[in-house]
């Protein structure tokens, strides 16, 4: 309480200098200016130090505050630039052998089976080159009255940071279709994070949606730089009905206009300072993306700091990203209505599809020709060291 009183005094008796300067008439002077002068601190009554003192006060939190969430509004990651090296890749004939076949009850509740990897075989539900490799949904058995086969895949291995360039040939889409390419630890979430790299409904054609997923302390209303538009800012599942923190592209990142153009790559950068995730259609990869087929050995090493700006920028700023996200597997799948496209507001509002969900699915077997993912490869980068 001393210090901005006599602080506050010192300043006064500047201004009050030429009284100080004439001693012997200081007691004449005193007097005059307490009878004279209310402005004068001397003369101030108990109730005028504590509004002055209070006032004083409101100036300082309104300066301090400001600039502390000045500063935190300002905060953004150095994202410095890493050096990568492959680590790992599927691709080529071998594409399906690192990973499992998902083949339980479906826990996004689908109208869906999923099919372990011999029944995928034998209705030809995935297939590899050495070119590309395909996962699709049953569109040659007219009876599915309990829902349709189709296919969930999960890497054997699992990650808590790397670099994931996902060279994408065709997406599916069409009335009833879930489809997705992620990263989690389904039996560890939310604890462990969910990564939405790709995912859309129905006839996708507002384009794709990135979200992440995750327990609770983990949000986005932070200075972000993507080009993607926000919908959500709260990560935590326990809001918005588990929506995520979602992040929408432009139409051309998915479906039939993303397919006509022969693809593109998505690439995942998940490290502590952040998630980040680009978009380039097949006429505007860059040159540091090896896109060839078929080629494990490829010595180009891609570096996302020269990349620009992302689709998708999820900060650690106000979300430890480093322990929200653990033991990441990458999991591609086509899930039927469920939980979101079968919801009437996907799947008949936005996509106009015709009659029910299920009875689409379970009985109109012909609308699923484009109804599957075609990848050239995945590859995995991690930084040395
Ligand atoms: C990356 O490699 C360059 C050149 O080899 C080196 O100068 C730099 O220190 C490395 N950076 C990191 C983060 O390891
Ligand atoms: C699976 O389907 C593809 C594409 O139609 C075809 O090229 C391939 O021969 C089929 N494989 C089997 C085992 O039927
Ligand atoms: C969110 O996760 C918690 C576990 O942390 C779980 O109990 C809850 O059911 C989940 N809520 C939703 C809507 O998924
Ligand atoms: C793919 O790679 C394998 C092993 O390197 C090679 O035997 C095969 O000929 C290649 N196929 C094509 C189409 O390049
Ligand atoms: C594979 O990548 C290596 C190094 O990047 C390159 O020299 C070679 O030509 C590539 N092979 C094929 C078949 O693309
Ligand atoms: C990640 O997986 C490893 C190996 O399965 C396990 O030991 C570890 O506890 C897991 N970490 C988390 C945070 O779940
Ligand atoms: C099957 O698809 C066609 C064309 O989209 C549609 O007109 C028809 O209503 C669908 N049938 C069912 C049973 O959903």
């Amino acid at each position: 309480m001393s210090y901005p009183q006599s602080g506050y005094n010192s300043r006064m008796s500047l201004v009050s200098e030429p009284h100080h300067a004439r001693p012997d008439a200081y007691g004449f002077e005193e007097t005059k200016q307490a009878t004279g002068s209310k402005w004068h601190p001397r003369n101030w009554g108990r109730k005028t130090w504590i509004g002055v003192l209070a006032a004083v006060a409101v100036v300082i939190i309104v300066v301090v505050v400001g600039a502390v969430e000045g500063t935190k509004a300002n905060r953004y990651p150095a994202y410095k630039k890493l050096n990568y090296t492959l680590k790992d890749t599927y691709e080529g004939t071998s594409f399906f052998d690192d990973f499992d076949y998902f083949s339980g009850y479906d826990p996004a509740a689908g109208f869906v089976h999923y099919v372990d990897r011999a029944g995928s075989q034998w209705l030809n539900l995935t297939y590899a080159s050495d070119t590309s490799a395909v996962l699709k949904v049953d569109a040659t058995n007219a009876d599915s009255s309990t829902g349709r086969r189709s296919v969930r895949i999960s890497s054997k291995k699992t990650y808590n940071e790397g670099l994931f360039v996902f060279d994408i040939l065709h997406s599916p889409y069409g009335c009833g279709t879930w489809p997705a390419l992620w990263l989690s630890d389904p039996s560890n979430w939310p604890m462990n994070g969910e990564i939405d790299i790709v995912e859309a409904n129905n006839a996708a054609s507002s384009g794709n949606q990135m979200t992440l997923h995750t327990t609770n302390h983990c949000k986005m209303n932070v200075k972000r730089k993507q080009s993607g538009k926000t919908l959500e800012n709260n990560c935590w599942n326990g809001t918005n009905s588990n929506a995520g923190c979602g992040v929408q592209g432009s139409a051309s990142t998915y479906g039939q206009d993303l397919n006509k153009n022969g693809g593109g790559v998505y690439a995942t950068e998940l490290r502590s300072d952040g998630i980040r995730i680009w978009f380039f259609p097949r006429s505007s990869i860059p040159s540091d993306i090896d896109t060839s087929a078929n080629n494990s050995t490829s010595s180009t090493v891609p570096d996302p700091s020269s990349w620009g700006e992302p689709l998708a920028d999820f900060p650690t700023t106000d979300c430890n990203i480093g322990s929200h996200f653990r033991n990441q597997s990458i999991i591609a799948n086509i899930d039927l209505c469920g939980q979101l496209a079968g919801l009437e507001q996907f799947y008949s509002t936005e996509s106009h599809c015709p009659g029910t969900c299920t009875s689409f699915v379970a009985n109109n077997y012909t609308a699923f020709q484009d109804a599957y993912w075609e990848f050239r490869s995945f590859r995995v980068y991690q930084a040395q060291g």
